[in-house]
């Protein structure tokens, strides 16, 4: 048993406290499950809705509540690890430790004026490393996840690592407002598409480009909305930068784009500067 404990280690599978990384992928499945319960339980109910920053960036007391059950679990199993979560100002470093990233409702605009089309999303970081990411599509009831060295399925079903297409026969997703301005040349880029699809949930969004059903998506987002999606697009060939081409920094809102590694080079290419 301790050779094979010290085995596992050296694999890189189990974790300081002798989790198994697999149970705790296995943990967050059941957790996301859970957390989508309790929202499907509480829509009917008259919604506190609250503004953030500006009019149309909203939370409600679901949104909020949601995030509240979803940390009481993670203390409960995991108490040495840490949460950077959307609501209720938490915050850590997803460098530092061990760290569980939390959306609990993404796309509340959505989920408050049309009641579909949100999302419920988990990533979990080692150290900054990526090791799993989850999206659930509250509505669509479709769950994706994996990541790392797990694999990226949608309902357990695996996806494809990405197919290269021409790109006047795919559509691309986006942040409506950046589109509507061209912001640095996303208009003119999008000509060279067949369409643009402005979805209001960054999760769901990035989901259609796992499933190869978007070319891309470029929005203005924070690390929860991005985090789980760039895990798990990591495996299949998707990279997630600022839309200028740099890294991203993982602590602030900044305008991103979701693209094929492969396309990276030519989409640079025309994305103003
Ligand atoms: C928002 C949605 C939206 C995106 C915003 C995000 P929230 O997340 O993903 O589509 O355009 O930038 O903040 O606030 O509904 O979790
Ligand atoms: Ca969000
Ligand atoms: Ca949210």
């Amino acid at each position: 048993v301790i050779r094979a404990i010290e085995l596992s280690r050296q694999l890189g599978l189990m974790q300081e406290g002798g989790f198994l990384l697999k149970d705790k992928f296995e943990f967050a499945q059941d957790l996301i499950r859970q957390a989508v319960t309790y929202v499907r339980n509480r829509m009917t109910e008259d919604l506190q809705i609250e503004e953030k920053t500006r009019f149309d960036d909203l939370v409600t007391n679901i949104d909020k509540d949601t995030q509240d059950f979803m940390v009481s679990r993670i203390q409960t199993n995991y108490p040495d690890d840490y949460i950077l979560g959307e609501e209720n100002d938490l915050y850590h470093d997803v460098k530092e430790g061990h760290v569980w990233v939390l959306d609990p409702i993404d796309g509340t605009v959505n989920f408050i004026a049309q009641g579909r089309d949100f999302a419920v999303m988990i990533a979990y970081y080692e150290e900054g490393l990526g090791k799993f990411g989850l999206i659930y599509d509250v509505t669509g009831g479709n769950l994706y996840s994996g990541g790392g060295q797990f694999e990226v399925t949608c309902n357990g079903k695996p996806l494809s690592s990405y197919q290269n297409r021409p790109l006047f026969r795919q559509l691309l997703g986006a942040n409506g407002r950046m589109y509507a301005d061209n912001y640095l040349g996303l208009a003119d880029f999008a000509q060279e598409l067949l369409g643009v699809r402005v979805l209001g949930s960054a999760g769901i969004s990035m989901s259609r480009v796992l499933e190869g059903q978007l070319f891309g998506y470029c929005s203005s987002i924070s690390p929860w909305d991005y985090a789980a999606a760039s895990i798990m697009g990591e495996k299949l060939g998707y990279e997630l930068l600022t839309m200028t081409g740099e890294p991203l920094d993982y602590k602030s809102r900044q305008a991103v784009m979701f693209i094929p590694k492969a396309e990276v080079a030519r989409v640079k290419k025309v994305i103003h500067k």
